[in-house]
């Protein structure tokens, strides 16, 4: 059989060129040539018979007797992943699980697919970034060696593809599609074009089989190794398994799911036997918190729909260089810096002489502005040495005229922190709710927040400097 030729196709124009170049020579776009198997043109005729696809095996339908069985989801078993997923797998969609090297991820795909397998699905483990004595192992630790799930070690996409003829499986993940590769590529493994093509006839191989697929995809910090960007139209479903290498903490989230939204956040722990779920983050985030500490507010933050408390914290100190240090660990730079300003402006707060470092504990992430009021607080609070009470969380948002905006849905938030036994709350005055068993302090800005939350200036500490 002659060997398909492979080409080379701009990015930017789409122009074809036989040979790689380092600027495109129809548009001039630099670095934009990426290589593709070269598909036979198809003729005038074939486009009125069906573009050479042969003839269709599917039947148009009223909407309402489309069936909706053969998709239904089929349960992971891994709570926060089937949460995420709003279910689970579903049948000939194709998933694509992303994050950073050392992450998490072939763990929780081996715990996910012996969750399947536990329940009679047949589920294919290609590994082929590891060998199978090493998946072996791994899935020992996990407790996960069922019957029904297979494993290969193979990186040769045409051998990936007769596995799955073999074992026929209802789930088959990849790991990883940045180590697949097609032979008729001379492109590297893990470039463009070798991601792209392998994805491709993966996804093909999925949708005409019924084949629900997981792919893995490596990002780097500031995601731009190539793979999984390029892979996310082309998917059904888009992970993103995060989180700090030193914490335990690890984040679920969908960037992108046909099936269901994208607001659901799942939260694991990874522990000796490997990940187990989060069922009450909260609670963890707060379980080593030092009530009574200066510089110590707590935030019930929004993470999709999923409620959070956070502990935010403030340290000022001292400083004789002329640009003092703003740190923000887990918090937006941008957000610290707005709430400074503000601070300075109009509470009368000044931090031009000291190094400021926020920090949100737990290595969680608290970007939103609703955090905004929390911090402003505790950094009020860094500065006088006034502790906020044990029992108040804080949340809304600072505009630039010291003003205290609303974020949505502030009664769930404040429902949560009541549950987790917080008496006080301070919120803007337009975000004004009832909360069982919490008592709701609206401020209008961000001085009377200080002084509702009673963080500000002590009363005597301004008497003895009016006495001196
Ligand atoms: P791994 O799933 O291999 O990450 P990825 O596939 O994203 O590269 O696991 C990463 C880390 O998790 C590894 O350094 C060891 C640790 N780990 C545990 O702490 N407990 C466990 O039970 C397992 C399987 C791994
Ligand atoms: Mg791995």
């Amino acid at each position: 059989m002659a060997r398909p030729r492979t080409i080379y196709r701009c990015s930017e124009c789409g122009a074809a060129e036989p040979k790689w170049a380092g600027r495109c020579p129809a548009c001039e776009a630099w670095n934009s040539l990426v290589e593709e198997i070269e598909r036979p043109a198809v003729s005038g005729r074939d486009v009125l018979l069906g573009g050479g696809a042969g003839p269709t095996t599917s039947v148009p339908l009223p909407i309402a007797e489309v069936d909706m069985e053969a998709w239904a989801p089929s349960a992971t078993h891994l709570g926060e992943l089937d949460r995420v997923l709003q279910g689970g797998l579903v049948p000939g969609s194709v998933t694509l699980l992303g994050g950073e090297p050392g992450i998490g991820k072939s763990t929780l795909l081996l715990q996910a697919l012996a969750g399947l397998a536990k329940d009679g699905r047949r589920c294919l483990y290609v590994a082929a970034e590891e060998s199978a004595q090493q998946v072996r192992l791994r899935a020992e630790r996990l407790g996960a060696l069922p019957p029904n799930l297979w494993l290969v070690a193979d990186t040769a996409l045409p051998h990936v593809i007769e596995h799955i003829d073999a074992v026929r499986p209802d789930v088959v993940a990849v790991d990883s599609i940045q180590t697949v590769y097609d032979p008729l590529l001379s492109s590297a493994p893990g470039s463009v074009a070798q991601v792209r093509e392998c994805a491709h006839r993966l996804v093909r191989l999925s949708k005409d089989r019924g084949v629900a697929s997981v792919l893995v995809g490596h990002v780097t910090k500031d995601g731009s190794l190539a793979g999984p960007r390029v892979l996310e139209h082309l998917v059904d479903t888009v992970l993103s398994f995060e989180g700090e290498r030193h914490h335990a903490l690890r984040l679920l989230r969908a960037v992108k799911h046909r099936f269901g939204s994208i607001d659901e956040l799942g939260l694991f722990e990874m522990t000796d036997a490997g990940l187990a779920g989060v069922p009450d983050p909260s609670a963890l985030f707060l379980a080593d918190r030092r009530p009574g500490t200066a510089g110590s507010v707590v935030a019930p933050v929004l993470d999709g729909h999923r409620p959070l408390l956070v502990e935010v914290q403030a340290l000022a100190v001292p400083t004789n260089i002329p640009s003092p240090r703003r740190s923000a660990q887990g918090l937006d730079g941008g957000r610290l810096a707005l709430v400074l300003a503000v601070l300075q402006q109009h509470a009368a707060l000044s931090y031009s002489a000291l190094d400021v470092h926020t920090v949100v504990a737990g290595g969680v992430k608290a970007v939103e502005p609703g955090a905004d009021l929390a911090l402003a607080l505790a950094l009020t609070s860094a500065l006088t040495g006034t502790s906020a009470a044990e029992d108040l969380v804080a949340c809304g948002e600072i505009g630039l005229g010291g003003e205290l905006r609303q974020v949505h849905q502030t009664a769930r938030r404040l429902a949560e922190a009541a549950r987790l036994g917080f008496r006080r709350a301070v919120v803007p005055s337009s975000a004004l709710v009832s909360v069982p068993g919490m008592e709701v302090l609206a401020a209008t800005t961000v001085a009377e927040a200080i002084r509702v939350a009673r963080v500000g200036p002590s009363v005597r500490g301004v008497e003895d400097r009016q006495a001196s």
